[in-house]
């Protein structure tokens, strides 16, 4: 991995990708200018997702399920997780861009102020969490942008499909034919995303969340699902049940930022309730 890890990250920070995802998502905007987005356009994003699809192979998604999913990072509380993923982006001009927790808070605000229960609005705290990959030292391309299924063929649903001729596994037949390494709906539990920082969030708080709110942390950057309706193939009709709920949620994820700042100080005691209704003091990252 030497080569990748001497590669320069694109973005300037890994929110550019989400404002990215946001602005590619404005309501009103049809579906063909998504599909034909130009790389000349913004071509920091645009090298960032050729690094993307060029290395998520299968075996790498292997290794790193592999070295994070066994929850060997060291113990914290959700809390200190937050504050800690704020330091990520030290920005020159705080009032133009918000902080990671800005970002969280005003995602589970948006849920709240909806009357949703409240493990959904604790969903919306955490969902960004997993960005703390950022801090371990893994690139952009490892933490942040839409996933996809790796050890099948990619669907054409996906952002900037191109770049897949870069990456090693296109030239495995066994992982290009359309089901690959699975069976014809063998459900989505089954089957290996792109790793990044929805992945990690998951693993880190699975035993704590109920089942539809992991599915919102597992699939919210799964783009080409949620919001394509690529990859049915794969998926179960509980994966499509729980898949609603994804879908509920991704419109607080991308639409929420224009939101007043909330008030860190005014709204830490509700957080921190919430926080210990569904988690220990500290967890396992
Ligand atoms: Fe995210
Ligand atoms: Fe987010």
């Amino acid at each position: 991995m030497d080569t990748v890890q001497a590669q320069t990250e694109p973005l300037e920070n890994i929110e550019e990708w989400d404002d990215f995802i946001a602005s590619r998502y404005r309501e009103g905007k049809d579906e063909s200018e998504f599909r034909n987005y130009d790389e000349k356009a913004n071509p920091s994003v645009a090298e960032f997702y050729s690094q993307n699809h060029a290395n998520q192979t299968l075996d790498f998604v292997l290794a790193k399920e592999k070295e994070f999913g066994a929850l060997k990072k060291g113990k914290n509380s959700i809390w200190a997780a937050a504050d800690y993923l704020n330091t990520l982006i030290d920005d020159s001009d705080p009032d133009t861009d918000l902080s990671q927790i800005e970002h969280l808070l005003q995602t589970s605000e948006a849920i709240r102020r909806d009357g949703h229960p409240r493990w959904f609005i604790l969903a919306g705290f955490i969902h960004d969490l997993g960005k703390v990959l950022c801090l371990y030292g893994e690139p952009q391309w490892a933490v942040v942008g839409d996933t996809f299924p790796v050890g099948c063929a990619y669907s054409d649903q996906i952002i900037f499909p191109q770049y897949f001729s870069l990456n090693p596994d296109s030239k495995v037949s066994e992982y290009q034919s359309l089901y690959g390494i699975y069976e014809p709906h063998c459900g989505l539990d089954k089957v290996h995303l792109s790793w990044g920082h929805d992945e990690y969030i998951y693993r880190v708080t699975r035993n704590y969340m109920p089942e539809p709110a992991q599915y919102m942390l597992r699939y919210h950057s799964f783009y080409a699902a949620h919001r394509h309706g690529a990859y049915r193939h794969l998926m179960t009709e509980h994966d499509e049940n729980m898949f609603e709920w994804v879908r509920k949620f991704n419109p607080y994820d991308l639409y929420s930022k224009g939101a007043a700042k909330p008030n860190l100080k005014e709204l830490k005691p509700f957080y921190e309730d919430l926080i210990a209704e569904f988690f220990p003091a500290e967890i396992d990252w």
